[in-house]
């Protein structure tokens, strides 16, 4: 959850680590630090952002060619100065920065102040780099040796970074559950929790595996396991350019990744679709196809946004490949004992490929002798490395901490998935090949609903004010009244619940009253005479209703008090269209109420801790 960066080489470390921990803020913004190494270790921490850490360094000198950062999202111990990473060992002769939790942490504090060790913050990081000062100077062993049996003791999540005074050129670096990239150019290394970075200095990166550790000097690095094998590092190439990263004119990464959706959705699709007969290929599945074809059961694992993907994508799935589907939060899958089978196929959807919980539900899925695919959005992330095969969604970097672009290439994916099972099953390709049709249409049709954005700026001017919202739709509509109401949550603080349309009479109809804003997600489909009702329900109570509707529909015009048009398109796709205006309409709210959407309190954009 926490950033790390580091830095060995020829240049000023300073400025590649804070530019580095700007990138990486997304990951946490409760404090940050930085440690250099200029004969001794300097180190300057502060509570808040980067840019609190920045001024807080002001004119002090910033020297040294090897230095690392972090910026954290606090787990054990509240977010202040002294919590902030890097920690120091008592001696300060090691510095370390973490992102993980050390679980077995208080009987390692336990075991360290029996022998005397004092601890300064409240953090299990502190235990870790206090266990490697004792293993060095009990054990009279080199500080790699050092840290190595330390992690040898540890239970729990780690990606680390090691500085030692008394061998200033090196950097320890390490992993257990929590990803490390490493960026290897001429006479220099950046490392990092994802290739962010790296990718303005090397696009050449070694991703560190569990339980292994990198000893790095600017010019040489040793790659082995923590139970002391030499590894061969596999060298790969990040394709990702630095244009990605940046907010190229948009005031939040938010706001830019829903307008970049026509793309990304193509991209999603690119080279897929065999345009002569709408078939689909989908080239990561390649040496699945049997077990695909064969498959009894599709299970999703998600969390958040990407599990709204999954929802969606257990209506496609069922619909088109005629197989069924459960979909389930992987938090609570990996704890309750499911019943998995060699004939299901896991599918673990992720945009960062390195949510704990979902990860986690691959590694039981394995296990119990599945299938287990990704359909991952980060390149090289830990759940696209740990499962057997999958689909890349290809939305380019989503930094903005509201999943946008990342859910609508989601469901582009789970889409073509559907149609490419119907194919592989010989199920009549006629419903499957439509959808694939109408697919090649919808990045159009997304630009032109972002073109009613100002529209939406109005609606949201009136209701930026309100407590409470409710969101409603059905069929394919109702996984994106659940994903509506996360959004304005999570970035505007408001409190929003989505529903099934017809659920409402079970008990969320008793909210309703003149304050209480309903967002309808009304398109015409099959249940498109119900959802009227709905509406009308909600009008005669005097709820105000803002409803999504297809372009032209007179009916919901004359009963709602806000109506956002949108193109027509096939009913199960429709979730890729109904989305944007709900993107649009919190990411305003949000910015009228003052929030940081980039940044909401509380959050970050991966969740690599329980
Ligand atoms: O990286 P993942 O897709 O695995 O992340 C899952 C959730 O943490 C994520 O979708 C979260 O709910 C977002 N903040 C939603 O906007």
């Amino acid at each position: 959850m926490c950033g790390i960066v580091g830095y060995i080489g020829y240049r000023d470390a300073y400025p590649i680590l804070i530019d580095g921990l700007k990138r990486l803020e997304y990951r946490g913004y409760d404090s940050a630090g930085v440690a250099l190494m200029n004969g001794s270790i300097n180190l300057y921490k502060k509570q808040g952002k980067v840019a609190d850490l920045e001024s807080h360094v002001g004119a002090q000198s910033t020297d040294g060619h090897v230095g690392m950062g972090h910026t954290r999202w606090a787990t054990h111990g509240e977010p202040n100065d002294i919590n902030a990473h890097p920690h120091c060992s008592a001696s300060g002769n090691f510095a370390l920065i973490h992102n993980g939790i050390i679980e077995n942490y208080s009987s390692l504090k336990a075991k360290l102040t029996s022998k005397g060790y004092t601890f300064q913050s409240g953090t299990d990081t502190e235990v870790l780099v206090q266990l490697i000062e004792m293993i060095y100077s009990e054990s009279e062993v080199t500080p790699e040796e050092a840290v190595r049996l330390a992690l040898n003791e540890v239970v729990g999540a780690y990606g680390i970074i090691v500085m030692c005074q008394d061998e200033p050129g090196k950097l320890i670096v390490a992993r257990k559950s929590s990803p490390i990239v490493i960026g290897i150019a001429e006479n220099e290394y950046v490392i990092a929790s994802d290739a962010t970075p790296i990718i303005a200095y090397t696009k050449d990166v070694i991703y560190l595996n569990d339980d292994e550790m990198a000893i790095l000097t600017k010019d040489s690095h040793t790659i082995k396991t923590i139970g002391n094998e030499i590894r061969t590092p596999f060298l790969q190439r990040v394709e990702m350019e630095l244009e990605e990263l940046e907010k190229g004119g948009y005031d939040y990464f938010m706001l830019k990744e829903i307008f970049e959706q026509p793309k990304s959705i193509a991209d999603s699709i690119r080279g897929r679709i065999n345009p002569n007969d709408n078939s689909v290929w989908l080239g990561g599945l390649v040496d699945v196809h049997e077990r695909l074809k064969n498959a009894k059961r599709f299970i999703f694992v998600a969390c958040g946004t990407s599990w709204h993907a999954g929802l969606v994508g257990e209506y496609l799935f069922e619909e088109y490949a005629r197989v069924p589907v459960e979909v389930e939060y992987a938090s609570e899958f990996r704890y309750r004992n499911p019943i998995i089978t060699e004939d299901d196929v896991v599918i673990a959807i992720s945009q960062s490929g390195e949510t704990a919980d979902t990860l986690a539900a691959v590694q039981i899925a394995k296990t119990a002798g599945a299938l287990v695919l990704g359909v991952v959005n980060a390149v090289g992330s830990t759940i696209s490395r740990e499962t057997h095969a999958g689909v890349y969604i290809h939305a380019g970097p989503e930094i903005g901490v509201a999943s946008t672009k990342a859910f609508t290439s989601q469901v582009t994916v789970l889409s073509l998935m559907a149609a490419f099972i119907a194919q592989l099953k010989g199920i009549s390709s006629f419903k499957s090949q439509e959808v694939v049709n109408e697919l090649l249409q919808i990045p159009e049709k997304v630009r032109t609903i972002l073109e009613t954005n100002e529209d939406i700026i109005r609606i949201s001017d009136l209701f930026k004010d309100s407590s409470n919202f409710l969101y409603l739709g059905r069929g394919y509509n109702f996984p994106v009244a659940l994903e509506g109401a996360l959004k304005l949550k999570e970035i505007s603080y408001i409190h929003a619940e989505g529903y099934p349309a017809a659920e409402m009479k079970h008990g969320p109809i008793a909210l309703i009253d003149e304050n209480m804003p309903v967002v309808f997600i009304a398109t015409h489909d099959e249940s498109y005479d119900k959802i009227v009702s709905n509406v009308d329900q909600v009008v005669s109570r005097k709820g105000r209703v803002i409803a999504v509707v297809t372009e032209g529909d007179e009916t919901i015009r004359n009963l709602a008090e806000f109506v956002i048009e949108i193109p027509k398109s096939h009913p199960s796709l429709m979730p890729l269209l109904s989305v944007i205006p709900l993107q649009l309409l919190s990411y305003h709210v949000a910015v009228m109420r003052g929030c940081n959407v980039d940044q909401p309190r509380n959050l970050a954009k991966s969740v690599t801790v329980e």
